[in-house]
């Protein structure tokens, strides 16, 4: 099988959460009990993703690196580049080119944090499409604010459409993609928009024009948060603590789902979570290594 390495796209400029985010990243700042980077960079670690580029600005660049260093820890491998400018989310692919080599690639955004039952088996699908790319189809009530995707029934893309005022369908496009090599070739052909920026959605339409745009949708027991907002980042905040709280299980928690995969061994973990041992996360942690593994 084709290797698939991840990037995650955590610059941008964070206008909508200003002032939080006047001198600090979006993506850095707390999601309940861990940085809001965690979350999206465990959908990758579910995905048996375990290469990944870290996009960000020229300010923030560092502090990811001091955060997450080069992944040794959780057994993966990291690294940085500098996006100079938010000139949009398809210049990800100009910028990843030499990381992405000759493999295939899958995008995450920053903010975006997934958590559901089958989210394992449905990433595992769109990991197996070596051929096509796959997005992912949200049902949501009212989907004028986001990217709309119409669905044929064998699950290909028929249209998108960014921000429509009728909406074609209920399914959103949350910022999760798998692209085949070929996405380097197309992003560098794609011109900026009329608000200047180098738009996902015309990757998508050329992945869609060539008949290999596939669509994954999630469904009802599935839940996607974008964290962008003041209300959505607090409403995610709180989802985590009520699941976390009543469950007593950690939802997007890097060290466990590497603990589970085999990345590190029960010593790597159980030195991990010393570090932490104040706190629940850390004793949460310390508890799954002296325990059985279990579902
Ligand atoms: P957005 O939420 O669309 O933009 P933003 O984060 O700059 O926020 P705001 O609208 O409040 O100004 O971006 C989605 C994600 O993509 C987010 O994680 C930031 C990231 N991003 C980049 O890293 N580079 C870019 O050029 C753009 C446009 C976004």
């Amino acid at each position: 099988m084709k290797n698939r390495k991840g990037i995650i796209l955590a610059g941008g400029s964070a206008t909508r959460l200003y002032p939080l985010t006047l001198a600090i990243s979006k993506q850095i700042m707390p999601v309940y009990d861990k940085p809001m980077i965690y979350y999206p960079l465990s959908v990758f670690m579910e995905a048996n993703i375990r290469e990944i580029l870290i996009i960000s600005t020229p300010r923030d660049i560092l502090v990811f690196k001091e955060l997450l260093g080069d992944g040794q820890k959780w057994g993966m491998k990291f690294s940085y580049k500098v996006q100079q400018e938010p000139k949009g989310l398809a210049e990800a692919f100009i910028l990843g080119e030499e990381f992405i080599g000759n493999d295939n690639v899958a995008m995450i955004l920053g903010d975006n944090m997934f958590y559901g039952n089958n989210l394992c088996k449905i990433l595992k699908r769109a990991n197996l499409r070596e051929e096509e790319a796959t997005i992912f189809g949200y049902y949501v009530k009212d989907p004028k604010a986001y990217g709309v995707v119409e669905i044929d029934k064998e699950g290909n893309a028929v249209s998108i459409e960014e921000k429509p005022e009728n909406p074609k369908s209920h399914y959103a496009v949350p910022g999760l993609y798998f692209y085949t090599n070929e996405v380097v070739e197309i992003a560098k052909r794609v011109k900026p928009s009329k608000r200047n920026e180098l738009e996902i959605t015309s990757i998508n339409e050329e992945y869609m024009k060539q008949g290999k745009l596939k669509v994954e949708k999630l469904g009802r027991a599935m839940t996607w948060f974008d964290t962008g907002t003041h209300d959505s980042l607090l409403a995610t905040a709180s989802f985590v603590q009520t699941i976390e709280k009543r469950q007593g299980m950690q939802i997007c928690c890097p060290e466990e789902i590497a603990y589970k995969k085999e990345w590190i061994t029960k010593e790597e973990l159980s030195n991990l979570a010393d570090r932490f041992i104040k706190t629940d996360y850390g004793k949460y942690l310390k508890e799954l290594s002296e325990n059985e593994l279990s579902d």
